[in-house]
């Protein structure tokens, strides 16, 4: 593993070898046991969206791996002003040992990976975002012991979790179930990849997505970028909401996901967020875990 583009570029073994590495790391932080395994190095931190988890947890993971994280906002760098990625990649690679991007297309996570000679790690972009469905299925794991034969459903637009979700999922054995309007389906390269496999299903009754589900996720209507769209999503989202109701047809342990932010009484019932909080947050909490284990095998001798 060179990089963190999308998850379609891991094997299984890459992914169970992150989360059991996160599971490891989480265990050293909480008993107090060093583990400075990026000891003098540096990560450089490009946003070109807002971010709270990300930002935070890769600066303290950075941070607690003996390292340092730069934080750099689109508005404060050449590249706002239009100096190419390409360019980006390569000045960064000569100062720094990785670089972690949040933008909006996937090319130029691409491109930065291409052109520059450090691992790039994709902190969200509108085609994926791999950096949260590995903290989402170290929390599932966390929670169920396992991850092969459980089944995971997705409610809402077919947007980047989506597709990073459809993909870790069917990686790890589990079978998944989307529900999304149909003018709002997943990116037909994660369809593409999800038809090989028989217990993938995407349909829009959110009911039959969610029949014996062990996880539930949703995620925002409309995504950073889609500001513009958001009365138009609301109406065409309207019940597709995760809801008590919902999770009448679930597993009664049913866990409830989310990435965040949330917006209640959209995507998700109030009273389910609440009721499924500490799950919530265990998953916020393993971005932390997640994305410390992935700098680790990247950047501690990188390839
Ligand atoms: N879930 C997530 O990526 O959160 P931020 O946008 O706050 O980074
Ligand atoms: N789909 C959301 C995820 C935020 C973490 C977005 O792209 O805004």
């Amino acid at each position: 593993m060179k990089h963190l583009l999308k998850l379609m570029d891991l094997s299984r073994e890459d992914i169970i070898g992150i989360l059991n590495l996160a599971d490891q790391l989480k265990y050293e932080q909480k008993h107090g046991i060093a583990h400075k395994r990026l000891e003098g190095k540096t990560l450089a931190m490009i946003f070109q969206k807002s971010s709270t988890r990300t930002r935070v947890s890769f600066e303290v993971g950075m941070f607690q791996l003996g390292g340092h994280a730069l934080f750099l906002s689109n508005k404060d760098i050449q590249m706002g002003r239009g100096e190419p990625i390409q360019d980006t990649a390569r000045v960064l690679s000569r100062y720094c040992d990785g670089i972690m991007i949040r933008t909006f297309a996937q090319k130029e996570v691409e491109d930065l990976a291409e052109y520059g000679s450090i691992p790039v790690i994709n902190g969200l972009t509108d085609f994926c975002h791999p950096c949260q469905v590995l903290a989402d299925l170290m929390t599932i794991r966390e929670h169920k012991g396992v991850l092969e034969g459980l089944k995971m459903c997705y409610i809402g637009d077919g947007n980047n979790m989506a597709n990073s979700l459809i993909v870790g999922g069917l990686k790890t054995g589990m079978a998944v179930s989307v529900a999304c309007p149909k003018a709002y389906s997943p990116a037909p390269e994660v369809l593409n990849f999800a038809k090989d496999f028989d217990n993938f299903v995407l349909t829009d009754d959110i009911f039959e997505a969610a029949k014996d589900a062990d996880v539930i996720f949703t995620d925002v209507w409309a995504s950073m970028g889609q500001e513009g769209e958001a009365a138009e999503r609301a109406k065409a989202f309207n019940g597709y909401q995760v809801s008590e109701q919902l999770l009448q047809v679930a597993k009664p342990d049913c866990m409830v996901q989310h990435c965040l932010p949330a917006h209640r009484g959209e995507e998700i019932d109030a009273g389910v967020f609440e009721a499924h909080a500490d799950e919530i947050f265990d998953e916020a909490e393993n971005r932390l875990h997640a994305q410390k284990a992935v700098m680790v095998k990247l950047m501690q001798n990188p390839q």
